[in-house]
């Protein structure tokens, strides 16, 4: 089963119906005048976007990173307008590799995060998917830190594996004995009959993807006029889906080429603690969880002001 790439113009209609459902949102505005040029994981993400695009907002072709080095180049080389990866990956730009040029202006979902397949404990050596070491592998490294014994926890073997839709085929395949998925991954992987656990209750509040441009984006006015477009047309598909859940549902199915019943499964998996955010505004719970963790991972401290968060549209 993989998500397909050709997007039916079905799928395109009721997308473009999810976010017109959202009423009180402003349409797409004319002000926009060249289309941004994204690059974005394909997860749920793209079910965003695309709604997004369905809904007017002028885009170029996005770019579906195979891992995070990819997505993290795009921002850093100014190649793309606007990237899309987890708030780990800003920590790790930012205090890491020392870009001092990372805006993140919206969020997008609070990673959603599941351990899928098996870790067994007992057996030396399951192999464990992994992108690269920033971003979710974080995480997940906190996640199996705390759930393991140190030596059970020494005796993992971590592979690095590419983007979430990449790992998924991988768990399917059996090259992986577990990785960390999201909506609709972890759902299309349990109806495969695999396991998904919830890590919300160890990691607590916790922001996964967010809206990155760069400071030299930002200081031209027509570029942000576009951004807005898009964020107020992404506010507006997370709209339509969460007050109609018959058509949210609706939606899902066609995109995802599924039945009802996985369908309905994916939706509900969206509202969990960490899942999709409703606003454009940061929480600082959430925020302040991935800040935790990068430093409890990396020994370096989050300076408290956040000079990178620009929530202009909040
Ligand atoms: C949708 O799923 C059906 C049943 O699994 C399959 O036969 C069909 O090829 C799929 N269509 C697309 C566009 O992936
Ligand atoms: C990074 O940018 C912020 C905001 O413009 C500035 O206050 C800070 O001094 C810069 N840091 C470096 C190392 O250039
Ligand atoms: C796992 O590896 C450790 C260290 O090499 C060894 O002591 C232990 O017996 C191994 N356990 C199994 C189940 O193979
Ligand atoms: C921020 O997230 C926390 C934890 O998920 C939640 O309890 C709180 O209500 C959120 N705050 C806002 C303003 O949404």
């Amino acid at each position: 089963m993989s998500i397909p790439a050709a997007r039916p113009l079905r799928a395109l209609l009721l997308l473009a119906a999810v976010a017109a459902a959202a009423a009180a949102a402003p349409g797409p505005s004319a002000a926009c005048a060249r289309p941004l040029t994204i690059a974005a994981f394909k997860e749920f993400t793209a079910f965003i976007l695309e709604g997004a695009e369905a809904a007017g907002v002028p885009m170029g072709e996005v770019t579906w990173v195979k891992n995070a080095d990819e997505a993290h180049q795009y921002l850093e080389s100014g190649e793309r307008d606007v990237v899309f990866m987890s708030y780990d990956d800003t920590l790790s730009i930012t205090l890491g590799d020392g870009f001092n040029g990372t805006a993140i202006v919206y969020p997008v979902h609070g990673g959603m995060l599941s351990l899928c397949g098996s870790v067994d404990p007992a057996a030396n050596k399951t192999t464990v998917g992994i992108d690269t070491t920033t971003g979710y592998a974080r995480a997940l490294r906190y996640y199996l830190s705390t759930s393991l014994s140190p030596e059970q926890y020494e005796a993992l073997n971590w592979v690095k594996a590419g983007a979430t839709n990449i790992r998924f085929q991988a768990l399917l395949d059996g090259s992986l004995d577990a990785t960390l998925l999201n909506p609709p991954f972890t759902i299309l992987a349990e109806a495969q009959g695999l396991t998904c656990t919830p890590m919300a209750d160890v990691l607590g509040p916790y922001q996964g993807v967010v809206a990155h441009v760069t400071r030299d984006f930002l200081a031209d006015p027509a570029n942000v006029a576009c951004l807005q477009t898009l964020a107020d047309a992404s506010t507006a598909v997370v709209a339509g889906l969460r007050n109609d859940p018959t058509a949210g549902v609706a939606a899902l199915t066609t995109f995802y080429n599924t039945t009802t019943e996985t369908a309905t499964a994916i939706y509900e998996a969206l509202w969990q603690p960490n899942g999709l955010a409703t606003g454009l505004c940061f929480n600082t719970s959430q925020l302040a969880g991935t800040e935790a963790i990068y430093a409890w991972d990396t020994k370096q401290e989050v300076p408290a002001d956040r000079t990178w968060v620009q929530d202009i549209f909040c």
